[in-house]
Order: structure tokens, then sequence, then C-alpha cells
């Protein structure tokens, strides 16, 4: 089964939308495998988005990553990559389309509530970042 990585960040936690975000992936029908409220340092951060350095927006991405408490998981299913980055939407608010998080929740790009990984190979790569293989919980889960 596909798995992701999703990450709440520092403004989704501070707005109080944990709880909406979950709720929907939830709904959705997906399965949340692991989950954890960290502080991300910058070591990590920088490992994390490594592919955007040396871009105008690096450096205040890694300030504000690593500025409050994060909320990563990982959720599996069925193309649960792409199905998680219709719900989240586009990384522009203004281009996210109605409905999706971004759209309903969020204003700018740089403070854009969730982060959703792009790929197969970014999901596993990010995954291993932030869990240990023995942090994803496996169970039955019918819905
Ligand atoms: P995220 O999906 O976490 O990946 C990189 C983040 O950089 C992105 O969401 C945005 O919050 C932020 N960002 C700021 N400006 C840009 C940009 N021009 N293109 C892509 N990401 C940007």
């Amino acid at each position: 089964m596909e798995q992701t990585f999703l990450m709440i960040k520092p403004d989704g936690v501070q707005r109080g939308l944990i709880g909406e975000i979950v709720s929907r992936l939830e709904k959705k029908g997906l399965k949340l495998s692991a989950a954890k409220f960290m502080v991300i340092d910058r070591a990590l951060a920088e490992r994390h988005y490594a592919e955007h350095e040396g871009k105008p927006f690096y450096p205040p991405l890694i300030d504000f990553i690593t500025s409050g408490p994060v909320f990563a998981m990982v959720w599996s299913g069925d193309q649960v990559i792409e199905l998680t980055r219709a719900l989240i939407g586009k990384t522009d608010a203004l281009a996210a389309a109605p409905g999706t998080i971004r759209s309903d929740f969020a204003v700018h790009t740089n403070f854009n509530l969730i982060h959703g990984s792009d790929s197969l190979e970014n999901a596993q790569r990010e995954i291993s970042l932030f869990f240990r293989p023995e942090e994803l919980v496996e169970y039955e889960h019918t819905m």
C-alpha cells in the first residue's frame, strides 16, 4: 500500500487546525499510520527541504518551519500521494481549488498550513527522515 508524509506546519498548529485537517483526511477514508507532535531542528528542516536550497524562499522557509511545533504524519492508501495532494490543493493558496485545505484556510504561499510529499521517492525519503520503521503502526483498516 502506498504511503505519504504529511506535516501540519507551525501556522496550522497555531491556528488550531490540526483537528480540522486530520478530520478531512479521515473522512476521505485514508489510513493514519503514524503521527508525531514535535519541533523540528534546523538540521532536519534543511534535510527535509534540501531540494529548495538556494531558492529565495529557502531561508524564510527554514526559519518558519523551525519556529514552532509541527504535526508530522504518515498516511496510507491506494494512490494516497495524489489523493492527499488533491485534498491539500496547490502550493499557492490563490491557485488552490475551492474546497481544498489551502483554499479554505490559507492566504499566503509561505504559510500554507501543510506539507505533502509530491512523489513516491520523496515520500519514502521524508518518512524515513521523521519516523523510525517501528513507529509506523500496522493495523486493519477496512474503510
Ligand atoms: P511545501 O509543500 O512545504 O514545500 C516547500 C514550501 O516552500 C512550500 O510548501 C511553501 O510553503 C514554500 N514556498 C514559498 N515560496 C514558494 C515558491 N515560490 N514555490 C514553492 N514553494 C514555495
